[in-house]
């Protein structure tokens, strides 16, 4: 096989990253391993080197795997064995040309994208067949709150016409907006825009939507309806190029159509809010009347649902508060006491809204400006299970295959999953279980390599669909006897954020978990399995190098927004967790572990230990805490800047010093959606506590007798690193 360039890319070309890259033989083993054998994977993360070949996937007739490089092929006799169950498989007629200087490119490719429909268009063409075949178009649906002051909604349209400027040329737009109310827009209109209303305050079914919008009576949908769909499309999707056409020609008359009129003459909602109340907002209804609109028009093709929202729901199903501003929304206490009165019910309503979401293929994205009032802990299982983020299980009667885990985490019994929405960076987690029958592993079986095949379907941005095929390959280990082998396989930062993606799982959906306890536990039997110690001598504990860091992860994720939720709203631990299961392991690293970097004039900018002695009234630290980016200047830096030393031409070096974070934060900040906070502060400042939070606190007020002149303490009662290794050293030890 030809040489691959290597990157210094953790997940390369693949995408794809292990807690264990040496796999244990048997349960029990792995078992004993504490840490899950989990992937991470990004499915379709963009790489100019991974090919796309126009020609249907070969695959196995016994296993459906498809043809890559770990198969063996023999060209003489032009068969390829499948590596996963080990069928001889017999290539295809018009494979019959290949030789070992002629071997088709999935052979050299561990990650390919194979594009079927291109070769049908370019058969199609070399036949003169002027029917070319049509991707099919994107669509957004726009779903706007108007229960918002006048200069909130001023810039929520302003990033509608935005957004819609940037969308493909061919993408179809169409618009919502809702209060107490539902209006559904129809766009195709030149004369005059009609306006379809739904009261916000009853569920509607999904034919009660359809018949309300003139699409279609009982029992003559179905096939007649989707043969009527280009028609029903264009009165309430409207083309993207047409809409900035509008944008354009504004004044130019007959042609003001679509959503640039539309956005200039919406309101926001008129109907009076008592006082004492919230404004009352339905975007339960919305959303499902959203829902079917799409489901009536594009069932089957790609689509989202981009829902703008500023308050919470408090009209009809979906509702997370009453009206009563006497009652407030609920806290994580609320919920933890069942004092939540809507919770459950809302959960439930934005449950079913996802599965119609789902079979429809439809993407329901959340877009939300007030954090933590919206309501996203009980829409999130809406976002998540459409948008790529976790899904839901079974389809394409794949469910309780031979390859089916037994034991279930988040959405198991299968092993095809669907996801209504995927982009280039979005990372899953993959769990896998060594079966106790162990047949792909015979004992006496001689290649030491297990292979894993991951199969994406997918649409691309531009509506063409594509299958993306990784193959990896790793090893089987003789755990028993050999631990080093094991351990020099252990990948310490996917460890990390796969421990973290668990026990987020475990607090949502276990009573009374103690996540603490749980990561405490889990990680005194990791450290008693590997350390190297004698029984009952805490000092002569030590720790392999690759498994030396993952102790400090673990106490950051324990202190981190996932483990300590009571410091924020049950929106915002909603929102942390879902980008924390969708970000890949270099991002979701830094929520749970950020990364701080000192600024001084004696040395270049540098990491320096997440810990409060890092501060020093001479130095600006950057701190990096995915969510937040936090510059903080020390005292010193912070008395030169106050008298205005960066403005005299003497001073130029500090002016350098002062600018340096801030152009390293735009680069952090520019990088990354959504845009994290950002906080400019100085030590003893009240914006302080952004850094301090986040710190290790080896300085208390306990200890504050050893403190370096310069440096501060933290009013905590927290322990420290030091003490909890302490802790984690004797507790492994003991026999
Ligand atoms: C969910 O859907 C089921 C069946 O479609 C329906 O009976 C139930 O009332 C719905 N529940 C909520 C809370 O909307
Ligand atoms: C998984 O499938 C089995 C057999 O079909 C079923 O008994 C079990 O309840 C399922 N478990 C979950 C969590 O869905
Ligand atoms: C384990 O440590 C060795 C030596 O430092 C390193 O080469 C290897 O990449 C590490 N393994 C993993 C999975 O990080
Ligand atoms: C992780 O995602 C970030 C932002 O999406 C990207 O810049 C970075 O290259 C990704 N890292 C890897 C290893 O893919
Ligand atoms: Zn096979």
């Amino acid at each position: 096989m030809s040489e691959l360039p290597q990157s210094n890319d953790p997940e390369g070309l693949d995408g794809v990253r292990m807690t264990w890259n040496a796999w244990p033989k048997s349960k029990v083993e792995a078992s004993k391993c504490v840490i899950p054998i989990a992937a991470s994977i990004s499915p379709i993360r963009h790489s100019a080197q991974i090919p796309t070949l126009p020609y249907h996937p070969l695959r196995c007739k016994s296993c459906s795997s498809v043809l890559n490089p770990h198969c063996r092929v023999d060209f003489a006799a032009k068969i390829w064995i499948c590596p996963i169950c080990l069928q001889r498989n017999q290539f295809p007629l018009h494979y019959s040309s290949i030789s070992d200087h002629n071997a088709p490119a999935e052979l050299y490719y561990t990650t390919a994208d194979y594009a079927p429909a291109a070769a049908a268009a370019a058969a199609t063409a070399a036949m003169g067949n002027s029917g070319a075949v049509a991707a099919p178009r994107p669509v957004f649906l726009f779903v706007c709150d108007t229960c918002l002051i006048e200069e909130e909604l001023g810039f929520v349209k302003s990033a509608i016409k935005q957004a819609v400027g940037l969308l493909p040329e061919n993408a179809l737009v169409g618009f919502v907006s809702f209060g107490t109310q539902v209006q559904v827009h129809e766009l195709g209109f030149s004369e005059m825009s009609r306006v379809y209303v739904f009261r916000g305050t009853k569920e509607l079914t999904k034919d009660q939507v359809l018949e309300q919008l003139g699409l279609g009576f009982a029992g003559q949908r179905g096939a007649a309806a989707a043969a009527a769909s280009g028609s029903v499309a264009s009165r309430f999707l409207l083309p993207a190029t047409d809409c900035e056409y509008a944008l354009d020609s504004v004044g130019s008359v007959g042609s003001t159509f679509g959503v640039e009129l539309l956005l200039d003459e919406l309101q926001t909602d008129q109907w009076p809010v008592q006082p004492g109340n919230r404004a009352s907002r339905c975007t339960g209804v919305a959303l499902s009347v959203a829902a079917g609109l799409l489901g009536a028009c594009l069932p089957g093709t790609g689509a989202r649902i981009i829902a703008l929202v500023g308050g919470p729901c408090t009209e009809g199903p979906g509702t997370i508060v009453s009206k009563d501003m006497s009652e407030p929304v609920r806290s994580h206490k609320d919920l933890d006491k069942e004092a939540a009165p809507h919770f459950h019910k809302a959960v439930k309503f934005y449950e079913n809204l996802s599965k119609q979401l789902v079979s429809q293929g439809h993407v329901l994205d959340l877009f939300a400006s007030a954090l933590d009032q919206v309501g996203v802990a009980e829409m999130k299982v809406a976002v998540e299970r459409t948008g790529g983020l976790v899904v839901l299980a079974e389809s394409f009667g794949h469910s309780k295959g031979p390859s089916c885990a037994d034991t279930v985490i988040g959405q198991g019994n299968t092993t095809a999953w669907k996801m209504c929405g995927l982009d280039k960076s979005t990372c899953l987690t993959v769990f896998f279980d060594v079966s106790p029958s162990d047949k792909s592993n015979p004992p006496g079986t001689l290649n030491p390599q297990l292979y894993l095949q991951f199969l994406t379907n997918y649409q691309n941005p531009g509506g063409e669909m594509r299958i993306r095929v990784t193959t990896v390959t790793r090893r089987w280990v003789d755990s028993a006897t050999d631990s080093q082998e094991l351990m020099a396989g252990f990948d310490q930062e996917t460890a990390a954020v796969v421990m973290a993606r668990l026990v987020s799982l475990k607090m949502e959906m276990e009573e009374d978990f103690d996540a603490t306890r749980w990561l405490d536990r889990s990680l005194i039997r990791l450290c008693s399995r590997f350390g190297d110690y004698r029984k009952d001598d805490p000092s002569s504990f030590s720790l392999n190098p690759n498994l030396s860091i993952f102790p400090q992860f673990i106490f950051n994720l324990r202190r981190s927004q996932f483990i300590q939720v009571f410091n924020n709203s049950p929106d915002e631990t909603a929102y942390f967790r879902m980008l924390l299961n969708r970000e890949n392991v270099t991002n979701s690293v830094v929520m749970i572990q950020p990364s701080l970097i000192s600024y001084s004039f004696n040395s270049p900018p540098a990491p320096t230990l997440l810990d409060v002695s890092s501060i020093a009234a001479d130095r600006i630290l950057l701190l990096d805490a995915y969510f937040s980016v936090v510059i903080f200047h020390g005292m010193t830096i912070a008395q030169w800047r106050n008298l205005g030393y960066q403005n005299q031409p003497e001073h130029q070096a500090f002016a350098q010093l002062l600018q340096a974070p801030h152009e390293e934060a735009s680069a952090i900040i520019s990088e990354r959606f959504p845009v994290p906070r950002l906080v400019v502060c100085d030590q003893h400042g009240s914006q302080a506590r952004f850094l301090l939070a986040k710190l290790n606190p080896s300085a208390t007020y306990n200890s504050a007798h050893d403190v370096a002149a310069g440096s501060d303490v933290i009013f905590t009662d927290d322990v420290s690193l030091q003490v909890f290794f302490e802790h984690l050293q004797k507790l492994a030890v003991q026999s």
